[in-house]
C-alpha cells in the first residue's frame, strides 16, 4: 500500500502523513527533508547551490535513515532546498532512493510536491493537501513565534507565495494534483477533521 500525499509548504502534508502512518502502521517519508539534506550538505561544504553536477553528487549520497528534521528545518535551508529541487539530475537521484523506500512493507506514506505524478504515479490513494497562502503563512508564523524565532507576517507571507511560485512553475516535476488525487483543503480545517477525511480515503482503497 502507498499513500501519496502532495502540495504547497505549510499546508498540513507532514502532519496529516504521520497521522496516517501512525494509523495504519506504515512507513513514513517526508522527501521534503531529502532536498533539504541535499541543500544542508551543499552549504555545509561551502559549495555553490547552483552548480547541478556537484548537487547530483550529494544527492547520490543522502541516507534516507539518517535524515533529521530537527537539523533540516531551518527556514534557510528550506529555501536553498526549493532552488537545488530544479535540478533533474538532483531529482533523479533522490526519486530513485523514495521509489525505492516507497516498496517497504506493508505499506509507506510519502509526502512532498510530485509522489502522486512522478514518485508513485500507481499509487492507490493520492491525495492533494492545500491551503490557502494567508492560512499557511499564519501557520508558519505561529510555528516561527512558538519556537522563540522573530517573524514578520508579511515577509512570511511572501515566501509562501515565492515558494509556491518557484515550485509550480519549475519545468520538472512541477507542484500539481495528480488527475486522480483527492483534493483535501485544510484552510478551515482542524487536524483531526483532515486526518478523517483522508481515512475515508485510504479505508475505501483498502477494502477487498
Ligand atoms: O516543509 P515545507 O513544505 O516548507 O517544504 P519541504 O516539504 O521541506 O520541501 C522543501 C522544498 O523541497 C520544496 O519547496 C520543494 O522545492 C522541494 N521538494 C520537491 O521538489 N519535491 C518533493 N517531493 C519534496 C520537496
Ligand atoms: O508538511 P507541511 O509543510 O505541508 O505542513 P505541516 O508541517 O504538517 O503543518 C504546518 C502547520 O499547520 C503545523 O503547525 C500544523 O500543526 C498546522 N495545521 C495542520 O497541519 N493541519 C490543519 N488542518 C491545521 C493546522
Amino acid at each position: 500500500m502507498i499513500i501519496a500525499i502532495d502540495g504547497p509548504a505549510a499546508a498540513g502534508k507532514g502532519t496529516l502523513s504521520r497521522r496516517l502512518a501512525a494509523h495504519y502502521g506504515f512507513h513514513h517519508l517526508d522527501t521534503g527533508l531529502t532536498y533539504r539534506a541535499v541543500a544542508r550538505a551543499l552549504i555545509e561544504a561551502g559549495q555553490p547551490l547552483d552548480d547541478e553536477r556537484t548537487a547530483e553528487g550529494f544527492a547520490e549520497a543522502v541516507d534516507l535513515a539518517g535524515l533529521d528534521r530537527s537539523v533540516l528545518s531551518a527556514h534557510a535551508i528550506g529555501e536553498a532546498a526549493s532552488r537545488i529541487a530544479v535540478m533533474p539530475a538532483v531529482r533523479q537521484a533522490l526519486v530513485r532512493a523514495q521509489r525505492r523506500f516507497a516498496e517497504t512493507p506493508p505499506g509507506a506514506v510519502l509526502d512532498g510536491r510530485d509522489i502522486g505524478t512522478v514518485v508513485c504515479p500507481q499509487a492507490p490513494v493520492k491525495l492533494y493537501v492545500t491551503a490557502s497562502a494567508e492560512v499557511r503563512a499564519r501557520r508558519r508564523f505561529d510555528e516561527m513565534t512558538a519556537t522563540g524565532q522573530t517573524a514578520d507576517f508579511l515577509e512570511v507571507l511572501a515566501d509562501i507565495r515565492k515558494r509556491d511560485q518557484r515550485d509550480m512553475e519549475r519545468a520538472d516535476s512541477p507542484l500539481r494534483p495528480a488527475p486522480d488525487a483527492h483534493l483535501i483543503d485544510t484552510s478551515e480545517m482542524s487536524i483531526e477533521a483532515a486526518f478523517l477525511a483522508a481515512k475515508t480515503f485510504v479505508d475505501a482503497a483498502l477494502k477487498p
